[in-house]
């Protein structure tokens, strides 16, 4: 018999989710628990109530829990926090990138540095500490011209400024009123990429990189790309422009490059290193870095994953990625994000969630959901996935929007073109 082995997942939203479903598939896997989770999670794996920032906390669990042989930290706080140095320190096994590795995502000064000193395409730019400095550079380029936050900022930390009031008021916000705290202390001025724009996640140990299925989230929070940047609204996987060559490029110019520049840097990335692309006429350029799966491209990457993810953990974990090969579902997946009204400003929280019966290669990950005296109700922003996996992309996103349309909560609302533009 396989050996059965208890994995705790750190995390809240639908990306968890989306993780904890796949692990359970593995015959390896025995209990699952997570720290926060949510109502969803909570059906498959024990819920733990300790703030997945909590360093102290969650060590201090993995120390008295003795069964748990892995712990998976997927948010990008807790890495950039040090958790897996901390857990590693005490002797646990952890999967994601150290505090130093996780400098990719949470300073964009690092990120932008690495693409400069290693000749990785990407946005010119400049860094400044100085809001008037900064001022005088904008003053003198051209428009549009992206603000961006240095560090971590809740994914949003860039503002893309048509006029120089705009970008004279983003500075303002960022360096003066302080609207990111110390993220906003220093920032990044670049150049605006014009392009297409699609995610590759890689698994890699530090050596050895393997790219997983592409995938285009959908960013702003209204139809048609309008209103308010957000986490996301909405992923479809595979991309659907991503031809082969490009595919080779990104590769050979930006992939291999990165995880080359990173184990050069004394800062060995092992994890999941998140590219995020703009494929523009001058080729394709990193737009940024994430230390950790995206949310919501998880949701609909690892429904195509054949492997075995636990699999693929451990063998990260040891810096054996080369021993394994990895296998893909030849099929396409959607996941439409229902968000609370409001989001991503102002919502309200704790309205009630019905949820009918759903169909086969149909699935919901949870967000933002607490089961509460036997109901489920909302607790964020970002509340549920209605994800699908079909045969084509037409028929994944009629199958996603199907299963959208059996939940309700008050004032719901959620992308009608989910993947849409790229239909033929
Ligand atoms: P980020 O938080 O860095 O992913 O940025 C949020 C979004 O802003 C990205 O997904 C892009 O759509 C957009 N963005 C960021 N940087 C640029 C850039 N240099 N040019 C054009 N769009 C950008
Ligand atoms: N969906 C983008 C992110 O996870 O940052």
């Amino acid at each position: 018999m396989t050996e059965k082995n208890n994995v705790l997942i750190i995390g809240n939203g639908g990306r968890e989710h989306a993780i904890a479903l796949k692990l359970k598939e593995s015959d390896k896997v025995g209990k699952l628990y997570c720290a926060k989770g949510n109502a969803g999670i909570g059906e498959i794996a024990e819920l733990v109530d300790i703030d997945p920032c909590d360093i102290e906390g969650i060590c201090a669990f993995v120390d008295s829990h003795p069964d748990i042989k892995m712990t998976v930290v997927a948010p990008d706080d807790p890495l950039a926090l040090g958790m897996v140095d901390e857990l590693e320190k005490r002797g646990h096994r952890a999967f994601g990138p150290k505090r130093a590795a996780a400098q990719i995502e949470a300073s964009k000064a690092f990120a932008k540095a690495l693409m400069k000193k290693y000749g990785i395409p990407t946005a010119k730019y400049e860094v400044f500490e100085s809001a008037n400095e900064a001022i005088r550079y904008i003053e003198k380029g051209s428009f549009p011209v992206v603000v961006k936050a240095d560090g971590l900022a809740l994914g949003k930390g860039v503002i893309i400024c048509s006029t120089l009031d705009e970008a004279k008021a983003a500075v303002k916000s960022m360096m003066l009123d302080g609207v990111f705290g110390k993220a906003g202390s220093k920032i990044v001025v670049e150049e605006y990429l014009e392009g297409k724009e699609l995610t590759l996640l890689t698994f890699t140990d530090g050596e050895t990189v393997y790219p997983m299925v592409s995938s285009c989230d959908h960013k702003r929070a209204l139809d048609n790309d309008m209103g308010l940047n957000t986490g996301g609204m909405g992923t479809i996987a595979p991309c659907p422009f991503l031809t082969k060559e490009m595919e080779e490029e990104i590769k050979e110019k930006i992939v291999h490059p990165t995880v080359k520049a990173m184990k050069a840097e004394g800062a060995p990335f092992k994890g999941v290193l998140y590219f995020g692309l703009m494929a523009t006429k001058d080729g394709v350029k990193v737009i940024e870095y994430n230390a950790r799966f995206g949310d919501p491209e998880t949701q609909v990457v690892l429904p195509l994953l054949e492997s075995d993810l636990y699999d693929i953990f451990d063998k990260i974990i040891d810096g054996r990625l080369k021993d394994i090969d990895i296998k893909w579902r030849n099929k396409s997946a959607v996941c439409v994000i229902l968000a609370s009204g409001g989001y991503p400003e102002a919502y309200e929280k704790g309205k009630v969630i019905t949820i009918g019966e759903i169909d086969e290669n149909c699935f919901i990950c949870h967000a933002g959901t607490r089961a509460k005296d036997g109901k489920l109700i909302t607790s964020g922003g970002r509340v549920l996935g209605a994800c699908a996996v079909a045969d084509t992309l037409s028929e994944a996103i009629e199958k996603a929007y199907a299963t959208a349309g059996k939940v309700h909560f008050e004032k719901m609302h959620y992308r009608k073109d989910i993947g849409k533009k790229y239909l033929g």
